[in-house]
């Protein structure tokens, strides 16, 4: 049986904050290294980190194809030319926008990789066979491809399922899930189900990926990461939670790119990123391809992450269907009970996680 997220592998443990000596060679990077009962290190390649994360070589090779697309989408995206409408690059012959040429390069490298059954993404929901067999992917190849022109960093985000459903599932069943961030460095961020913490990659010049920063806990701070905010006008939980930060003198660091507004929490290990929906403005993002992928990594890194204010976690939610949204809030545990209080309507009732749902999970989501 799959271990939950966030639960310990072999009493694996990794080292919490990286040692900055990731360009020193191989000798002198594992000494400046802090290293509990797992052999792994700060400066570890990811071969060989997957190596110690997980026994599945299946798995290691999905996650091993997954970088590779992540570091042709990361050339794709510093070359693209932007114009007035889109960014474009050339794929084959033709001129194509650069998140349908992502899209493209995440299922080549699907195809290729031999162990995947089905995958599906935000341009095409449907699964698609991939004849290989063991696991199914489904992914965003371009998040924030209307950010992409003007030079903030975008992501791709995928999860993976054992198996060969993409409905019918939750996020909690996730193999894996991950992300690639294109900012001024590429970092490719991963979670494996079942191994303790989530994992930074930094995309070196000769191409290799090496471990930079394992994130096992996410304390409390005041940062927030505010989306859809126009929904505060007729939604007035959502006004009296924004507020609250505001009165609190939370800083505010967002940049309508979920992979980096999510990123952050993880690389400061603090904070709140909220997408709240209202009557006029329903909810956007898809469960399948970017809000459970994202709650495993959060989760997986000792962070909460909740669908609503009835205390219904976005691991449990079960995908009903490919194109399924919802609102999301995810942070620190303080943060995400501070959210599910105030959509709630209860802000001055006490801080708590545990209060029973009221209705399933999947219903709400809808
Ligand atoms: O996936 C949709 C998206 O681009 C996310 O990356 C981002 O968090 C969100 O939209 C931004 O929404 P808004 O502009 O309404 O805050």
């Amino acid at each position: 049986m799959m271990a939950t997220a966030g639960s310990s592998a072999a009493g694996a443990r990794v080292s919490m904050r990286a040692a900055s000596g990731i360009r020193a060679s191989s000798s002198s990077r594992r000494a400046a290294v802090v290293v509990k009962a797992a052999n792994v290190n700060i400066g570890d390649s990811l071969a060989e980190f997957l190596a110690v994360a997980t026994p599945d070589t299946k798995l290691r090779q999905l996650m091993t194809s997954m970088s590779e697309a992540t570091r042709t989408i990361a050339h794709k995206v510093r070359t693209a030319s932007c114009g007035g409408t889109a960014c474009v690059n050339s794929f084959g012959d033709e001129q194509l926008a650069v998140d349908m040429v992502a899209d493209g390069i995440l299922f080549e490298a699907l195809k290729y990789s031999h162990v995947c059954s089905y995958a599906c993404s935000e341009e095409v929901p449907e699964p698609v066979a991939m004849g290989g067999s063991g696991y199914s992917v489904a992914f965003d190849p371009l998040d924030g491809s209307s950010i992409v022109d003007t030079n903030f960093s975008v992501g791709t985000i995928f999860g993976v399922w054992p198996g060969d459903k993409l409905t019918g599932i939750t996020g909690r069943d996730q193999a894996a899930a991950g992300m690639g961030v294109y900012g001024p460095r590429t970092v490719f961020v991963i979670a494996i189900n079942g191994f303790p913490g989530t994992h930074e990659f930094l995309l070196q010049d000769d191409g290799k990926w090496l471990l930079v920063k394992s994130t096992e806990e996410i304390g409390e701070g005041k940062l927030f990461a505010p989306g859809n905010l126009r929904a505060i006008f007729d939604n007035p939980e959502y006004s009296k939670l924004v507020s609250y930060y505001l009165e609190e003198q939370y800083t505010l660091r967002y940049t309508g790119g979920m992979v980096p507004d999510v990123f952050q929490i993880l690389v400061k290990e603090k904070g709140v990123f909220t997408n709240v929906t209202s009557p006029s403005t329903k909810a956007k993002l898809r469960l399948l391809f970017e809000v459970a992928p994202l709650a495993l990594l959060i989760e997986n890194a000792g962070g909460a992450s909740s669908c609503d204010g009835l205390v219904c976690r976005a691991l449990d939610v079960e995908v009903t269907a490919h194109e399924q949204r919802t609102q999301i809030c995810y942070g620190s545990k303080g943060e995400v009970a501070r959210f599910e209080k105030y959509m709630l309507g209860e802000s001055s009732a006490s801080l708590t996680l545990s209060r029973p749902s009221k209705r399933p999970c999947a219903e709400r989501a809808r």
